[in-house]
């Protein structure tokens, strides 16, 4: 149904590949606009909890936006198209968890869209960058933001002015992934982790996912009555119910997303 990703459920975890390994995966507006659909079909989806977003074959999660759409394209059009539901912004306000499996070169848009999940992971021979630099433009999907966020500006102003890439314990030294497994463990430890979330209850995974990602968004006060206001909707829930009683019960709880 896709052409340029493949989408694959795996109980509760869904698992967004992008499919195009020939040209690194680079992101071209067909990937932007499945890459869309596919979350659309995915947040309707009860039975999907946590989503993984990797690239196939091993050399790339994403070398970056597909270099190639770029001749032609002028300042209204881009404008245009960066102001519309872009993937980025979709994955950033997608309210399930969303996991980046790095699995080679992040680069550019790549790093962008692993900068709008979640959570980053990647394998020891992940390689990050944020190379528009090199091609006389600067990034347009978060690449001065995000990454400035969530590393420092110092790193960020580095990585921004001189396009160099970084490799995977760099990366996970600035705190840009979480976790560098060896390559061929990739998989099944992204998958653990995925798993280990999509056990949780889910209205509280998205309580959750709201909350933090509101903390950069705003002052301490306004974050702190947000997480306040947040917290308190669990009470409305089966699962919180569900949870305590279990906890009291000592026996695993079985949530139910309601
Ligand atoms: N857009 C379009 N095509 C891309 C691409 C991109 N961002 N990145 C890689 N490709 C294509 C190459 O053109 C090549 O296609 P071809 O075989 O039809 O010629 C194929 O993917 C393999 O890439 P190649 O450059 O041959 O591999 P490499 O191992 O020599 O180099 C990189 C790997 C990632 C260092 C190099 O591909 C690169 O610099 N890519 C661009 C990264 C970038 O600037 N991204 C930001 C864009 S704003």
């Amino acid at each position: 149904m896709y052409e340029t990703i493949t989408l694959e459920k795996r109980g509760r975890v869904a698992v967004i590949t992008i499919n195009r390994p020939d040209k690194l995966n680079a992101l071209n507006s067909k990937v932007h606009a499945e890459g869309i659909a596919a979350l659309d079909e995915l947040r309707r989806d009860d039975d999907v909890v946590v989503v993984v977003l990797t690239g196939s074959g091993d050399r790339a999660f994403i070398a970056g936006a597909d270099i190639s759409e770029f001749e032609g394209q002028t300042p209204v059009t881009q404008r245009s198209q960066f102001q519309e539901r872009t993937l980025f912004n979709s994955i950033d306000i997608f309210p399930k968890p969303v996991i980046a499996m790095v699995n080679g070169f992040c680069l550019g848009g790549g790093n962008e869209l692993a900068l709008a999940c979640d959570i980053r992971v990647c394998s020891d021979n992940a390689k990050f960058g944020q190379p528009e630099i090199n091609l006389g433009i600067i990034p347009g999907g978060g690449g001065t933001q995000r990454l400035t966020r969530l590393i420092g500006e110092g790193r960020s102003m580095e990585m921004n002015l001189t396009g160099d890439m970084i490799d995977a314990e760099t990366a996970l030294k600035f705190g840009l992934v979480n976790h560098v497994f060896p390559a061929d463990q990739l998989e099944a430890e992204t998958m653990k982790l995925a798993e280990k979330i999509s056990e949780k209850a889910p209205i509280a995974l998205q309580l959750a996912k709201e909350a933090v990602k509101f903390a950069s968004r705003s002052n301490l006060d306004e974050g702190l009555r947000r997480e306040v206001d947040l917290f308190a909707i669990c009470f409305s829930t089966e699962d919180k119910q569900e949870g305590v009683s279990a906890f009291l019960e000592k026996r695993k709880p079985v949530f139910k997303g309601k």
